[in-house]
């Protein structure tokens, strides 16, 4: 009885491993489980600042008297989808400092400690799935 249950057991195991082992890696607003767990985590570690709605800090154009710049929005309204997907996953895993000129005083924080390269791709689509399908395809020529 037990020899012929182990097989399935092993069978099950692996197609469940194969589906969460499904790692992103690429922003696709189109992926709604991706969108999905996008929204959660973006909630947690992006809204404080680049805003609940997307819609950023006001003035954002406007360097502070610190010397940094306000967080910009995430939507339309914004830059990041004048950037490539690449990027923007740079960006968001190392931070400001890891990217932009040594000049360019970021108050962008890192998330390479506290998301998964899997998570990050998951924001990174669902703040995709806010832009209209123009600013979607305009950033889609980016990545070819
Ligand atoms: C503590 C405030 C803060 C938090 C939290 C934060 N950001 Fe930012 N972010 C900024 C600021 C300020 C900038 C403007 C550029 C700079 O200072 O480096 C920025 C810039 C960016 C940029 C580059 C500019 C653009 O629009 O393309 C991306 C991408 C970005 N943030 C993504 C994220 C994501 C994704 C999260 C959540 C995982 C997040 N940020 C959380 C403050 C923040």
């Amino acid at each position: 009885m037990n020899v012929l249950r182990l097989p399935l057991i092993a069978i099950t195991t692996a197609v469940a491993l194969s589906a969460c082992g499904d790692n992103l890696d690429r922003a696709d607003a189109g992926n709604s489980e991706a969108v999905a767990l996008g929204e959660k985590l973006y909630a947690e570690n992006c809204a404080e600042c680049h805003g609940a709605d997307l819609k950023g800090q006001p003035n954002w154009r406007e360097t502070k008297a610190d010397g940094t710049l306000p967080a910009p929005p995430h939507d339309d309204s914004g830059h990041t989808w004048h950037h490539d997907d690449q990027l923007l996953f740079k960006y968001t895993k190392l931070g400001g400092a890891g990217v932009a000129p040594p000049n360019f005083k970021s108050a962008m924080p890192g998330f390479g400690a506290n998301l998964s390269d899997h998570e990050i791709w998951a924001v990174l689509s669902y703040i995709k799935s806010r832009w209209s399908l123009q600013a979607q395809a305009r950033q889609a020529g980016l990545n070819k």
